[in-house]
């Protein structure tokens, strides 16, 4: 094999796997937004939000703004910890949560 090919290879390898960790996963924001393991009250965010209900509105808010909102209902809805804001927990459930938006930012 070719060593420019070889050096691609281990490239794509070493890159790849670092995408995948970076980019909020909506996989990963559904199995949350349904887990009621989040909380102590056997709730889930699903408990009160099926098919996105109550959150049409979020395109009202921003980034920041709709973190606290998850991080509120978490702990007030849910009995659950917070999750830190810039975590890749809290921006799959931001992602997740942006595809119930009905309004424009
Ligand atoms: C016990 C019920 C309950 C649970 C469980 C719950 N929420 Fe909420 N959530 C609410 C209520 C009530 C509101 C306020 C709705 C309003 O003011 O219109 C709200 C508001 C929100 C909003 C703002 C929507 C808007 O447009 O005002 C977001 C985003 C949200 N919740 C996400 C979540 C996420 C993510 C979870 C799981 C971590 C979760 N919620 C769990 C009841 C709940």
């Amino acid at each position: 094999m070719n060593k420019t090919l070889i050096a691609l290879g281990i490239l794509i390898m070493t890159v790849l796997p670092a995408q995948a960790i970076e980019a909020p996963s909506l996989s990963l924001g559904k199995t949350l937004f349904e887990a009621t393991l989040l909380g102590t009250k056997g709730k889930s965010c699903a408990s009160c939000h099926p098919q996105g209900k109550g959150l049409a509105m979020v395109g009202d808010f921003n980034d920041l703004e709709l973190k606290d909102i998850i991080n509120a209902c978490l702990r007030d809805a849910l009995g659950g910890a917070l999750i830190s804001t810039d975590s890749q927990e809290m921006n799959a459930l931001l992602a997740y949560v942006r595809k119930f938006q009905k309004n424009q930012q």
